[in-house]
């Protein structure tokens, strides 16, 4: 069965909307295999979005990511990554469809970085990748 991996960021947590993206996870028929809330460490972020780090807003995103704790797992299902990342919606919550996550709970870019409350592998080999950094050290 296919796999990905998923957060709740510092501001889907903060909101308290650990409930609410798990119940879509489980409403959906997805099943929650892994689930953990902690802080981001610098190096673990830098090694998550290692293709961002680079850019000159990455400090503002790990001043976001770092700002409070996350909960990471892992979803299981049928074409569970492709279907995660539909449920989330556009990374901007200005262009994401009601119904999804970020059309449903999030608005504008805030301060320097985007904070859309949830985060899902963008492939295949992101989510072994994603799910190798996370739970399998
Ligand atoms: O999360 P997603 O895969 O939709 O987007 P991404 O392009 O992989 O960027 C990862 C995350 O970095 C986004 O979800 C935003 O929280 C943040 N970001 C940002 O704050 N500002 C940007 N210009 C791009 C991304
Ligand atoms: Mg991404």
């Amino acid at each position: 069965m296919e796999k990905t991996f998923f957060m709740i960021k510092p501001d889907g947590v903060k909101r308290g909307l650990i409930g609410e993206v798990l119940h879509r996870i489980e409403r959906r028929g997805f099943v929650i295999e892994e689930l953990d809330m902690r802080m981001i460490t610098q190096d673990l972020l830098e090694e998550h979005y290692s293709e961002l780090v680079d850019k000159p807003f990455f400090p503002s995103i790990a001043e976001f990511m770092m700002s409070g704790p996350v909960v990471a797992g892992i979803i299981s299902g049928p074409e569970v990554v492709k279907s995660w990342r539909e449920m989330l919606g556009a990374t901007n919550p200005l262009e994401a469809h009601p119904g999804t996550i970020r059309g449903d709970f999030a608005t504008a870019p805030n301060g320097g970085s985007i904070q859309n409350i949830a985060h899902g592998s963008d492939s295949l080999a992101s989510a072994e990748r994603e799910i190798a950094i996370w739970f399998e050290k």
